[in-house]
């Protein structure tokens, strides 16, 4: 079998930084190409890198040619909070990408694509407990509206052009390797950061909303796991919930206070954010990818901050 040539758009981000080092890591470091609007100041693994905006097709183009591509992980959006500051553009960042990338898929016969959704699909009509897989959808943030349609597009494409295109609506992603990119869930990175330095972190969000999250860990793996999975059991071409843990800033707060004791939390009065958190469910029901493909987690909240505050500690003290 010929090898994989992965292209992975928008390589800087917050998972981009960490599934670039575990793709290398599987596919061999000059088999990945990251990608990203601008160099990064750090890599953080060896391997080919192009300036690439999605947004220009001929560039694109070009590095899938330059490379002979035959796998995109597309990465490149505006999240929840960003996206309402200026709702046209999220609109075109999200859905442009998503078109060219497919269409590529078709022209240059790609042998896979990952394009990630969110648990922001969902909307305040959505049963907020233990969310199905197949419910009410009517999200009222530009960026659910953009990953609801996204899931349709994908699997059109996959219905009527065969592309395999495959998808997982991540929740709230939590890692020590990089900053996250403006959403809604950002707060429950920021807080470790805080509780190591500053001992005390005013969180945007009220001490009980509770959301889905995962730890990054685990939401590489189930990237990669659902990437590997033969394609009869990839029965979902729109994109998969997956949950791992659900908890409210509180209760993060509450955990983290067993390692750090005289770590303080207030809550900021009111937060555009809330908005968006009020909207999305408070946990999720993943039965189908765990059925379909092997998904289950291993990180709970004490293994997550236990593992967080240990590798952020000697981030520090090295
Ligand atoms: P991020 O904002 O941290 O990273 C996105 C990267 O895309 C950035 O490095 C940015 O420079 C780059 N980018 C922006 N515009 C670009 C363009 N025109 N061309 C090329 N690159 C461009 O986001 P992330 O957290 O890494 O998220 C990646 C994907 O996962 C997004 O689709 C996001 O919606 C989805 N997702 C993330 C989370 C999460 O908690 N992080 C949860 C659900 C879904
Ligand atoms: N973590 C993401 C956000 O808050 C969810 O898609 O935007």
């Amino acid at each position: 079998m010929a090898t994989e040539k992965i292209l992975v758009v928008g390589s800087s981000g917050q998972i981009g930084t960490e599934l670039v080092a575990e793709l290398r890591t599987i596919f061999g470091a000059s088999n990945v190409i990251a990608s990203d609007l601008r160099e990064p100041f750090s890599h953080g693994s060896d391997g080919p890198f192009e300036v690439l905006d999605i947004l220009d097709h001929n560039r694109f183009t070009e590095v899938v040619k330059k490379h002979g591509v035959t796998q995109v992980y597309l990465l490149a959006a505006l999240l929840s909070a960003s996206a309402e500051k200026d709702h046209h553009f999220a609109w075109k960042l999200n859905m442009e990408s998503l078109y060219t990338v497919l269409d590529a898929a078709i022209d240059f016969k790609f042998s896979k694509v990952f394009w990630p959704s969110s648990i922001a699909v969902f909307g305040p009509t959505t049963p907020r407990d233990l969310t199905p897989q197949y419910t009410v959808m009517e999200p009222n943030t530009i960026y659910g509206i953009t990953k609801q349609v996204g899931e349709r597009l994908c699997e059109y494409y996959y219905n009527k052009f065969k592309v395999d295109v495959r998808s997982i609506r991540y929740p709230g992603l939590i890692g020590w390797k990089s900053a996250p990119g403006g959403g809604t869930t950002d707060y429950a990175v920021h807080i470790y950061h805080a509780a190591l330095k500053e001992k005390y972190y005013n969180c945007f969000l009220s001490a009980n909303t509770k959301l889905p999250m995962l730890y990054m860990p685990d939401a590489l793996r189930a990237t990669i796991s659902l990437m590997d999975a033969p394609a009869e059991k990839v029965k979902i071409r729109g994109s998969y919930n997956v949950a791992g843990i659900s908890f409210s800033p509180k209760e993060i707060a509450e955990n983290i206070q067993q390692y750090v004791p005289d770590f303080k939390m207030a809550y900021a009065d009111s937060d555009p954010r809330q908005a968006i958190a009020d909207s999305w469910p408070r946990s999720i029901n993943d039965s189908e990818a765990r059925a379909d493909w092997g998904w289950h987690h291993k990180y709970d909240l004490d293994a997550m901050t236990k593992d967080m505050l240990e590798n952020l500690q000697e981030a520090v003290t090295k």
